[in-house]
């Protein structure tokens, strides 16, 4: 709120030409808010006073006798032979409305103007200041939700804030576009882990304790597709979005199945954009993706707080009862090889209930010792 400036008048005005009965006594303040009525001086005035004086405001350019813009104001006041200076504050402390503010969804890359369609109105007359706070982390060319904070401020300092979220959407990759890719040949990672399970290679595909392995060390053939999200996935999720329901979660499913080609497409994209090294930390190379499984998805919406989300608390709670595992926790970024996704849930089975024990998540390459490191 502007502060309130007073210029304490305290007029005695005595000596007129024409003879004045009393002194002329002042009030000590005029301020009046925004677009409140400008006060007539007469009514400032508790003495007698000469009726032969110019008693007005007589340099304030007044709309319906009001002032849309807040500052200190002069009001000359010609009272028998002297000209006296009043000063009127006029003060803003409502700050602006903002309105249209909505959820933006976009694809990855889109170009988009954040601000458009929000409107500000305030009661002053002032050009209002609206941008997007420096809070508001946002990477157009990167799946996630953000929370977009917007500030309208007027002259006097009054500040509104409305905050909306912006979904940056994977984008779709037409089939045309997705091109067959050779399967690159690896070294087979046959043998045993560090917690005695046997890694067994079925059609190139790796298999530790029975469970389909697909991370930084393992990767998956290119020319592996199950078609879709596999049938015991789908069987459990459908389950699990029942019981979800019934408490009153909603669960979706954004991403299920990605192909070779498609995950290919996806990482070089955001390659270009931020380099192989980050792009590592949180998107699968080609084969490397539990996507390609089948057996994984992401639920809900891409988004680093989902974990603190009802639908979000409700996954990690239960999600285990119906074979699923949050495969990417938080802080084990050096054991996945992956920031941490809360919304990305895999299908492992029964098994899934060892790895989360007293609201913890233990990671499948923990719980099997195996490794999750590119070699390149
Ligand atoms: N975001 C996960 C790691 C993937 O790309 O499969
Ligand atoms: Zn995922």
């Amino acid at each position: 709120m502007k502060k309130i400036i007073l210029i304490i008048m305290l007029l005695f005005i005595t000596g007129c030409n024409k003879e004045i009965k009393k002194e002329v006594t002042y009030k000590e303040k005029i301020t009046i808010k925004i677009g409140e009525e400008v006060p007539s001086l007469e009514d400032y005035i508790t003495s007698d006073y000469d009726e032969s004086c110019t008693i007005e405001w007589t340099n304030i350019d007044l709309e319906d006798n009001k002032i849309y813009t807040a500052g200190i104001y002069e009001g000359k006041l010609k009272i028998v032979d002297r000209d006296v200076t009043v000063n009127l504050e006029v003060i803003d402390d409502v700050a602006p409305t903002i309105e249209n503010v909505k959820d933006i969804t976009i694809t990855v890359g889109d170009k988009i103007d954040l601000l458009k369609g929000i409107t500000v109105t305030d009661n002053s007359r002032d050009e209002m200041d609206i941008s997007i706070s420096e809070e508001s982390i946002y990477d157009i060319n990167k799946v996630g939700t953000y929370n977009i904070e917007v500030i309208a401020k007027d002259n006097s300092n009054n500040i509104s804030k409305k905050v909306f979220k912006l979904i940056v959407k994977e984008k779709v990759i037409p089939q045309e576009q997705v091109k067959d890719i050779p399967n690159v040949p690896d070294i087979d990672l046959s043998g045993t882990t560090t917690k005695g399970y046997q890694i067994n290679r079925i059609d190139g595909i790796y298999y530790v304790n029975g469970i389909l392995i697909a991370n930084k060390t393992y990767a998956l053939p290119s020319t592996y597709n199950p078609g879709g999200l596999r049938s015991e996935f789908m069987t459990a999720f459908n389950k699990m979005k029942e019981a979800a329901k019934n408490d009153g979660v909603t669960i979706t499913i954004i991403s299920g199945y990605r192909s070779y080609s498609y995950q290919k497409a996806l990482y070089d994209g955001y390659v270009k954009t931020y380099g192989k090294a980050m792009t590592d930390t949180f998107s699968a190379r080609p084969g490397n993706s539990e996507h390609q499984s089948g057996l994984a998805a992401d639920l809900n919406r891409i988004d680093d707080n989902f974990g603190n989300t009802k639908e979000g608390k409700w996954l990690d709670l239960n999600a285990s009862k119906y074979g699923f595992i949050l495969r990417y926790p938080k802080g084990k970024q050096s054991i996945t090889g992956y920031k941490y996704e809360p919304w990305h849930f895999r299908y492992i089975g029964d098994e899934a209930a060892n790895l989360y024990q007293n609201g913890e998540w233990t990671t499948l390459e923990e719980y099997l010792g195996i490794d999750s490191k590119y070699q390149s």
